[in-house]
């Protein structure tokens, strides 16, 4: 069997919010934003849009330009820092919405190493399940409900949008397109980025609203360097266990959380500047979300050719680090 990416696809809803607009109703400004982070604007769901119709949208697409029908979907795997719930996972809305009837869906918790946790979980299950044809990756975000929009520290760091990859086992001796991810936590920073309020530990009362306890908070110069860190020594693990070195990535997709964490793990990896894509400035910070844009926005461009060697990585809330080399 060989394991192929046979569709990719994205989608971001209509409302844009610039950095100018947001420095009118914010004390920030345009300059400060884009020099430290290389966001322009960032993309903002509808009220009523939520992460399984943006996870719906970019799915539908991918599907349909495939021409593969939902009943044929074996699982539904979506990772979200923002999902609608607690409980039950949002990949059940996505499995309902869709009408995938035979697929079982689960949501993958990995904030923003979610779309490399979601490939390498996908890659397993098709390996373990010979029989099954299709799965359907879905990185879906809704952070504009999640982030405090009187913090500038943060809200202006993130964005809204889905992505969608369909995986399909060719049913022959194929080599895969996905090699297998170097994947790990590092729990001792758990409370370096996360969403205090809400969840068991401190359940939603008025005190905690008023602390504003049930938005997303963060270590934001700590987070910086245990991104460049870890994504630089996922990548180098990865690219060890599968016997190669960096001259050999064609492109390097890096989790698009600003432009400074990816350029400065770029040059610590010397891979060269002009084979690092960079979307970040159109989108913000769209979490489990950005590498999957990143390849739909690189396929939309012609910047993928067969064959060619892409290394992605990724950190996130957690600590959760992972790399993966896909060929494409
Ligand atoms: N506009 C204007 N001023 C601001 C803003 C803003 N939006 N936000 C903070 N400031 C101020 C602060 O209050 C502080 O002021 P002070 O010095 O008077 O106290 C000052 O700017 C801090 O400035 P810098 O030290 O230059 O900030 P820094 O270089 O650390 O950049 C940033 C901050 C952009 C948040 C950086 O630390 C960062 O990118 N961290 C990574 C965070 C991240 O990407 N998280 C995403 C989720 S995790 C992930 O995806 C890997």
């Amino acid at each position: 069997m060989g394991i192929r990416i046979r569709n990719i696809g994205s989608y971001v809803p209509e409302k844009i919010l610039t950095n100018d607009d947001l420095s009118k109703f914010l004390d920030t400004n345009d300059e400060w934003i884009y020099t430290r982070t290389g966001i322009r604007q960032r993309h903002i769901a509808a009220p009523e849009e939520q992460v399984s119709d943006m996870g719906c949208s970019a799915a539908k697409k991918v599907l349909e330009e495939a021409g593969v029908s939902p009943s044929e979907l074996g699982a539904i795997l979506l990772s979200s820092t923002s999902p609608e719930c607690l409980f039950p996972a949002s990949a059940c809305l996505v499995q309902e919405k869709l009408g995938a009837k035979n697929a079982f869906s689960f949501d993958i918790q990995a904030a923003c190493s979610g779309m490399v946790f979601s490939l390498e979980n996908a890659r397993c299950i098709l390996k373990g399940n010979p029989s099954m044809r299709y799965i359907l990756v879905v990185a879906s975000e809704k952070m504009s409900a999640i982030v405090d929009w009187e913090n500038r520290d943060t809200c202006v760091l993130f964005g809204d949008g889905a992505a969608a990859v369909l995986l399909e086992n060719d049913f022959q001796e194929t080599p895969d397109a996905l090699f297998p991810a170097h994947l790990g936590v590092d729990g001792a920073y758990f409370e370096s980025l996360l969403l205090p309020g809400g969840g068991s530990r401190l359940p939603l009362t008025t005190a905690l609203l008023d602390e504003r306890q049930q938005f997303l908070h963060m270590d934001g110069k700590l987070i910086f360097k245990l991104a460049v860190a870890g994504m630089t020594e996922y990548s180098n693990i990865a690219l060890e266990r599968a016997g190669l070195s960096p001259e050999k990535i064609d492109w390097f997709v890096p989790h698009q959380a600003n432009v400074r964490i990816v350029d400065a793990t770029a040059e610590r990896l010397a891979i060269p500047s002009e084979q690092v894509f960079r979307n970040v400035e159109n989108y913000g910070n769209t979490c489990a979300a950005t590498i999957g844009i990143a390849l739909a926005d690189m396929r939309a461009r012609d910047l993928l050719k067969p064959g060619q060697l892409l290394l992605l990585a990724a950190v996130g809330a957690g600590l959760s680090k992972g790399a993966m080399l896909v060929r494409w």
